[in-house]
């Protein structure tokens, strides 16, 4: 028998409310997340990734309107969890980088005092003990002489870094979960290679579960253990990376790999590739494969219901046609 997984969504749906009508941002997203292991969400940008990481750690903005059929983390119901718990499990048990560390660093404290803040409220301890587990950190993400950094301010750092400050800040707590979203879109091609390695590296030593959105495929097949395609609000296609990079059975997880059939080849900072055509409306009702406007596949049966099939070693897709699959 396997493990139950650490994080398992199910019928994930995200709608927000604009006037009148309603944008049905998300819709139908499931996917599970076992220990120790890496999950890439991919997706061209609007395609729901961000939503979906802050629906886990229920940080959407207050009239954004989640619901799901199930959702849970390491036993612990999430849908029901009252708000006190779950901000206790935040900066704890699951942590998130953001896309941009100067909007999650405050200006005004010093790096020690940010990186301890978490850990001297979540834990039983002792200011002393928090300065050495947060000196220890900076050591492990590279950064040096870091008993000075501890005194200086965010102002003072590089984009570099700052984003490992960030890293650093999420695993204080030791975290079994951290959601990294885009953490270093901001950063320059071989800084992002080196953190991302870094994340791997670390995510080794500590067991840590990784749930990495990005846009760079070469990331991806350098680091995913599983992928999970999003497009236009629904996941697509998710699986297991070989096969998927192998194999992808979803028109659209096809035309995202079209220049990169092989993992490996692609260099990191290589952007997705381009499929012509654009993202439907998904305000009012949306009915039928969102892809279909835009898939060389497409008959008239995609207007219909499309459902998600699952094949071979957890893989999973929603198309009518997939293909690439024994
Ligand atoms: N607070 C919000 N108000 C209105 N629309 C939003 C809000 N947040 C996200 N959206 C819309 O929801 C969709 C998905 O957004 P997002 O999850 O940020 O995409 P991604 O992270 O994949 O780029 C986009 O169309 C975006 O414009
Ligand atoms: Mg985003």
């Amino acid at each position: 028998m396997t493990a139950a997984p650490l994080l398992s969504v199910s019928d994930l749906t995200i709608d927000i409310p604009l006037g009148g009508r309603t944008l049905h941002a998300v819709r139908g997203v499931s996917f599970e997340v076992s220990r120790g292991e890496t999950l890439c969400i991919v997706g061209e940008s609007g395609s729901g990734k961000s939503l979906t990481s802050l629906a886990l750690m229920n940080l959407l903005p207050g009239r954004l309107k989640r619901a799901a059929a199930a959702m849970s983390f390491d036993g612990i119901d999430l849908l029901s969890i009252p708000e006190r718990r779950m901000s206790d499990l935040r900066g704890d048990r699951m942590a998130m980088i953001f896309q941009e560390p100067m909007t999650s660093l405050n200006p005004a404290y010093t790096i020690g005092n940010q990186l301890t803040e978490a850990f001297l409220r979540h834990r039983k301890t002792t200011r002393k003990e928090a300065f050495g587990r947060a000196v220890y950190l900076l050591e492990k993400v590279g950064i040096t002489a870091a008993d000075r950094r501890m005194k200086q301010y965010p102002h003072q750092l590089s984009g570099g870094l700052r984003q490992r400050v960030m890293i650093a800040m999420a695993l204080m707590c030791e975290p079994d979960l951290l959601i990294a979203d885009e953490p270093t879109t901001a950063l320059d091609v071989t800084i992002q290679a080196q953190i991302l390695l870094l994340l791997k590296d670390l995510q080794k030593e500590l067991g840590i579960a990784i749930i990495l959105i990005t846009h760079d495929l070469g990331v991806v097949a350098r680091i995913a253990d599983r992928v999970a395609v999003m497009y236009a609000g629904e996941l697509v296609e998710s699986g297991p990376a070989a096969p998927l990079f192998q194999s992808p059975a979803h028109p659209y997880t096809r035309g995202l790999l079209e220049c990169i059939p092989q993992p490996g080849k692609t260099r990191p900072g290589e952007p997705l590739g381009s499929i012509p055509g654009l993202v439907p409306s998904l305000t009012g009702r949306v009915s039928g494969c969102v892809f279909r406007n835009r898939c060389p596949r497409a008959e008239e049966a995609c207007s219909g219901e499309v459902p998600v099939v699952a094949f071979g070693d957890a893989r999973r897709v929603r198309c009518l046609f997939a293909e690439g699959v024994r």
